[in-house]
């Protein structure tokens, strides 16, 4: 359904205090996403995960790379010609907050895109009114009760199941959800992953999961692959089972060893990895990317970005000293 193959997006800024920046935002990733599938993303804030999702959805331009969608390559195709290609694929965002317009009912929400559709399609008002109550059934939410209620008078669980009608709204392929339940309440949590397991199973709709959190990549695509990424580089990726099993890029290793401990206070033996220092520490880029923050980097590491190697056919690493560690028993738990 979706092939990316080297996708590159590099922001510059100038701003008043920190001058002219060059933010490489995405350095190469590659995936894909078969019809029906399932594939997560993960990684710490700004790793470039929301870019990635932007991208995936026309939103937001890559400079390097090839985006196939359904066979056809989009980066040489007009905005005009793409535009039918990236209408199958929507994006459910981590904010339901600002994602609906607080001056239109939910029913005027959906209806105004399910309007558009059926000009296309030759449906009338009565068909309009009634998709728009069987989307809302989809998404588990009583359309009686949510039809004639504005955005503010609904939970964030309610909401976000709405922003998923929404996108429903034009039959989408692919939803690419990116950290669509961080700013839910965590009573609710469960029940739009759910969902969203349930309507790729019922609608057969592909799934691009992003998070940061290993818990619920895990959920959501316990069959599809997991790409764990660091500073817009993809450093290791596989089935996702295999991934949070037997992780052998210290990186992923440290994001699942569950407990963080405050250095000096280690415990005895590899058991519980932390990356030292944070995520801004290194601006040049020479060298892995992790290594200054990496707990087994050597001299070696320095010299040059490993490029993603295969550890078995399906489990690819990009570190010079992967290797299979135990790492603490990480508790894979939801919070209900
Ligand atoms: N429009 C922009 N202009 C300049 N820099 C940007 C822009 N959008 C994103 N960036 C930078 O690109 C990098 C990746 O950002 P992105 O939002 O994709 O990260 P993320 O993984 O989604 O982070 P988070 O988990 O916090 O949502 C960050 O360093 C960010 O500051
Ligand atoms: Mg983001």
């Amino acid at each position: 359904m979706i092939e990316a193959r080297n996708i590159t997006r590099t922001y510059r800024s100038h701003g008043a205090i920190t001058g002219a920046r060059v933010v490489p935002a995405l350095r190469g990733v590659s995936f894909s996403l078969p019809k029906g599938g399932a594939v997560s993303f993960i990684g710490e804030s700004g790793c470039g995960k929301t870019t990635l999702g932007k991208i995936l959805t026309g939103i937001e331009t890559f400079d390097g790379g090839e985006l196939v969608v359904d066979g056809v390559e989009l980066s040489g195709l007009s905005a005009r010609r793409r535009a039918p290609y990236f209408r199958r694929i929507q994006m459910i965002h981590q904010d339901p907050y600002s994602a609906l317009n607080p001056t239109r009912t939910i029913e005027q929400t959906l209806e105004d895109p399910l309007r558009m559709r059926a000009r296309e399609t030759g449906g009338d008002r009565k068909a309009v009114e009634a998709r728009a109550a069987e989307l809302l059934e989809l998404v588990g939410l009583s359309p009686e009760g949510v039809l004639g209620k504005y955005p503010h008078q609904l939970s964030g669980g309610q909401r976000q199941r709405v922003v998923i009608a929404r996108a429903l709204t034009v039959d989408p392929e692919v939803l690419i959800a990116d950290e669509a339940v961080s700013m839910i309440d965590v009573s609710m949590r469960l029940g739009i992953l759910s969902l969203l397991r349930d309507l790729r199973t019922r609608l057969g709709i592909s799934l691009v999961f992003i998070t940061h959190d290993v818990a619920t990549a895990r959920y959501i695509g316990e069959d599809g692959e997991l790409h764990v990424i660091y500073r817009g580089s993809v450093i290791e990726s596989g089935p996702t089972d295999t991934i949070i099993q037997t992780p052998v890029h210290p990186y992923t290793q440290c994001l699942l060893s569950a407990i963080p401990i405050m250095r000096g206070l280690e415990l005895p033996g590899p058991q519980r990895l932390v990356p030292i220092g944070s995520l801004d520490e290194r601006t040049e880029d020479t060298g892995c990317l992790f290594a200054p923050r990496c707990p087994f980097a050597t001299d070696e590491c320095e010299v040059a970005q490993p490029a993603l190697t295969p550890w078995d056919p399906t489990h690819q690493h990009a570190c010079l000293h992967a290797e299979p560690r135990q790492v603490a028993a990480m508790e894979i738990a939801l919070s209900q």
